[in-house]
């Protein structure tokens, strides 16, 4: 894909998940890579095997729900690298319950980083791609947030926000050559939906009822889309959310 070889890019949650996925696709296209996890030892275990891939990539722990931390991690990646090209906004968790069990702990644990962070990652990484001329912003929304299942409410309100996000950020940022978009995956076997299933919160037989692949989506499949979003080949695209739910978004009944 066209403008991504070479590029710096920042992925948050890029140790595992969809995060790693996207992560791979961005090397296999010969970006360099800071990948950023909670954890340094699962960060680093994560580098190591993607280098023996060929992948250029360094591993970085930071808690995303502290506005320094995300100053400090921003900062780094320009004096490492002297720019940063591509910041992809994945790094999210998800807490399922009914509304009103919802605690106040709850609110602030999810929205911190599944909102603010995104929003402060995203300003921080803006400072540089505008002094440097321009750069691109891609955030991982979900289907969530247009499909409000129950037990998520914290969930799609968060993601709903990361639609209205890059929609405005967008706006403000384009005429600095900046681009924001993001991509809204489907169900995706992730440790997220893994504890879901586990749970006995997620049942999959039930949701292909409204997946027309009736299937679940690859993190290759996600990390496809970013990379299109990310590239000179989407020049023209910003403030989208591409949504990459094999139809679930466009379902209207249950169909077998
Ligand atoms: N799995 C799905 O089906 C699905 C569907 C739609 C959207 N998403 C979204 O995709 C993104 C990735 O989800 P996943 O399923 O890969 O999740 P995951 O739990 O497998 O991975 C989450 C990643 O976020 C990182 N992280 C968690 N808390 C952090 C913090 N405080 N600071 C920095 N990093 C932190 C973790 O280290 C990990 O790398 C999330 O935004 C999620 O909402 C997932």
């Amino acid at each position: 894909m066209r403008g991504i070889k070479d590029k710096i890019a920042v992925v948050t949650g890029g140790t595992r998940g969809i995060g790693r996925g996207i992560a791979q696709r961005l090397a296999d296209e010969g970006a360099k890579l800071v990948i950023v996890g909670t954890n340094m030892e699962t960060a680093e275990k994560t580098a190591r095997e993607m280098r023996l891939d060929g992948a250029d990539v360094e591993a970085y722990a930071a808690d995303l729900r502290n506005v320094s931390e995300i100053d400090a991690l921003m900062a780094h990646v320009h004096d490492a690298y002297g720019r940063i090209d591509i910041l992809v906004n994945n790094a999210g968790v998800q807490i399922r319950q009914w509304a009103v069990d919802f605690t106040e702990k709850d609110y602030d644990f999810l929205m911190d980083l599944n909102l603010k962070a995104y929003y402060f990652t995203a300003c921080a990484a803006a400072k540089y791609m505008k002094a440097q001329g321009g750069g691109a912003i891609v955030c991982v929304s979900s289907g969530n947030s247009t499909c409000f299942t129950s037990r998520r409410s914290l969930y799609n309100i968060s993601k709903a926000a990361v639609n209205a996000l890059v929609g405005t950020l967008a706006v403000e940022w384009g005429r600095f050559n900046i681009r924001v978009n993001a991509v809204a995956p489907g169900y995706v076997l992730t440790d997220m939906v893994k504890k879901g299933i586990d749970d006995g919160v997620i049942d999959m037989e039930t949701n292909f009822k409204v997946i027309p692949i009736k299937r679940m989506l690859s993190t290759e499949e996600i990390g496809n889309g970013v990379c299109f979003l990310a590239s000179e080949e989407a020049s023209g695209v910003t403030g989208q959310t591409l949504f990459i739910d094999g139809g679930w978004s466009r379902c209207g009944l249950p169909e077998d």
